[in-house]
């Protein structure tokens, strides 16, 4: 017996041998070199009824006649050489350490598995990632969760400025989960800015000097297992604010925007951006718009263009810039006459820094750009742009206005342009109150939770929204949350 078991030992060990000398010492298709290149993480964005973008970081630079690094993805879990059908994917652009993967031949509403393939090597090694391809353009049931801000708080000099707290792993968990009989089938998790505060602690050196500190910056929050594996499985809208553009309130006179810029186009499966990077033009914000459904989502960015704020002087200053202010009154106008043929039913603006604000408020939020706000709001009024909803972050609390009762959230000239704004975060980030006054203190469902003309600050904070859509109406069922916990409740009707 105990000749037998050497002998399996001795087998197995020659077979392990054997297999990793083909591993690691088999000839390359192109120039016979060793290769090791792995890869680190992935994340998904860009997601329609038929195609999705993947962005996966290598270990090590490779070029593209070295381009061995595929996805292999099926509706099947099965992707091993097994399965006839699996389909694969080179990638269509290789930039430093990133990969790029454009999935375009999808089954709309449909989960898919995927793998990395990286010189030989999968990617996760066990186990397959997933996606969902959504409905585009007619009626269509989908949740979407978003928040902002996470920094990691345990205190000012042990937290890096990036987190991996478990609020990650409770939006992910919603994936699947039913919820009063509807599945929540999240469509999308959107970020709106503050990925990380890394250079919100200068004293520690983290502040970004050069392209390399902004790739840095994005694989230190991709090793942050939660975060991870969220943005592997559900894919990503993200905008940045200012810790993850620049430094804290940095405005489009930030003089690495340009690179700030670079990385987010080289690092982040987004979808198309309007504005292409070019400094001498002063191009380069990050700006974009998709539909899911009958839902138009436009996602601004507040920093490229911003104009340092000067009070004194109180300048028709602008938050988003001439080209971005007229490529959103063109969105909200698509949007609207979409709306009129019944192929959209709203129109979401994700506009990262709060838009309520009086001019006493001590944040640089939008009524610090009162004549811009001011634009905005009579467009909506000439047009009667009325199934519109905003989403924010910044301040780190939950907070609801639901746009009806035309006191503060009410910028057009004479009143009116009004409509519901929702402030989510902090995933992660210490709380903190601006903006307001917010009139939905009455769909707080706990009144046990401290709160504050209308708002709820904290962290673990994020939101969940329910789109259901019979074709002629939408209903948004917003739930505000800590962690599991709902504190902020309400239903919208756009019909
Ligand atoms: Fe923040």
């Amino acid at each position: 017996m105990q000749k037998l078991w050497i002998y399996q030992r001795f087998n197995r060990r020659i077979f392990l041998a054997l297999v990793f000398s083909l591993l690691f010492f088999r000839k390359r298709p192109v120039l016979g070199k060793l290769n090791t290149t792995r890869c680190n993480w992935c994340w998904l964005g860009a997601v329609t009824n038929n195609s999705i973008t993947i962005k996966a970081k290598l270990s090590d630079q490779v070029k593209p006649e070295q381009n061995f690094i595929q996805v292999f993805y099926d509706q099947s879990s099965d992707l091993s050489f097994k399965n006839q059908a699996i389909k694969q994917v080179l990638a269509s652009s290789l930039d430093d350490q990133i990969a790029t993967f454009n999935l375009s031949d999808l089954k709309e509403d449909t989960i898919y598995h995927y793998v990395i393939i990286a010189d030989g090597r999968r990617y996760p090694h066990q186990g397959t990632l997933q996606f969902k391809t959504v409905k585009v353009n007619q009626p269509y049931n989908f949740a979407i969760a978003c928040s902002s801000c996470a920094g990691g708080t345990i205190s000012q000099f042990s937290s890096l400025g990036v987190s991996n707290s478990k609020v990650f792993d409770t939006i992910r968990q919603y994936k699947y989960q039913a919820e009063n009989g509807q599945a929540a089938n999240l469509a999308l998790f959107i970020h709106m800015g503050d990925l990380h505060y890394r250079n919100d602690l200068p004293f520690l050196g983290l502040k970004e000097n050069d392209l390399d500190d902004y790739r840095h910056n994005y694989d230190l929050v991709m090793n942050q297992p939660r975060q991870r594996n969220l943005y592997q499985n559900i894919p990503l809208a993200y905008i940045w604010d200012d810790h993850d553009y620049g430094t804290n309130d940095s405005d489009g006179s930030y003089q690495l925007k340009y690179i700030a810029s670079q990385a987010y186009r080289e690092q982040v499966p987004c979808y198309p951006l309007a504005e292409t990077l070019d400094e001498l033009k002063g191009q380069g914000a990050i700006y974009q718009s998709f539909v899911i459904g009958r839902v138009r989502f436009l996602m601004t960015d507040s920093r490229f263009h911003q104009d340092p704020i000067d009070i004194e002087n109180n300048l028709d200053q602008s938050l988003l810039g001439n080209a971005q202010r007229e490529w959103l009154f063109e969105q909200l106008k698509i949007g609207k006459q979409q709306q009129q043929n019944n192929r959209e039913g709203l129109t979401i603006w994700v506009n990262s820094i709060p838009w309520i604000a009086d001019q006493n408020d001590a944040s640089n939020s939008w009524h610090k750009f009162a004549q811009e706000r001011n634009k905005i709001a009579n467009l909506l009024k000439e047009n009667n742009i009325d199934k519109l909803l905003m989403l924010s972050g910044d301040a780190h609390m939950l907070a609801i206005d639901d746009g009806t009762e035309s006191t503060a959230n009410s910028y057009a000239t004479g009143g009116g342009g009004s409509f519901p704004v929702i402030q989510v975060a902090s995933l992660d980030s210490r709380a903190s109150y601006k903006g307001g006054p917010y009139n939905g203190k009455k769909y707080m469902i706990n009144s046990t939770v401290k709160s504050s003309n209308g708002a709820i600050p904290g962290k673990g904070q994020w939101g969940l929204l329910n789109f259901i859509d019979d074709g002629k109406k939408i209903e948004v069922r917003v739930e505000l949350k800590r962690r599991e916990n709902t504190l902020i409740q309400h239903t919208f009707v756009f019909n």
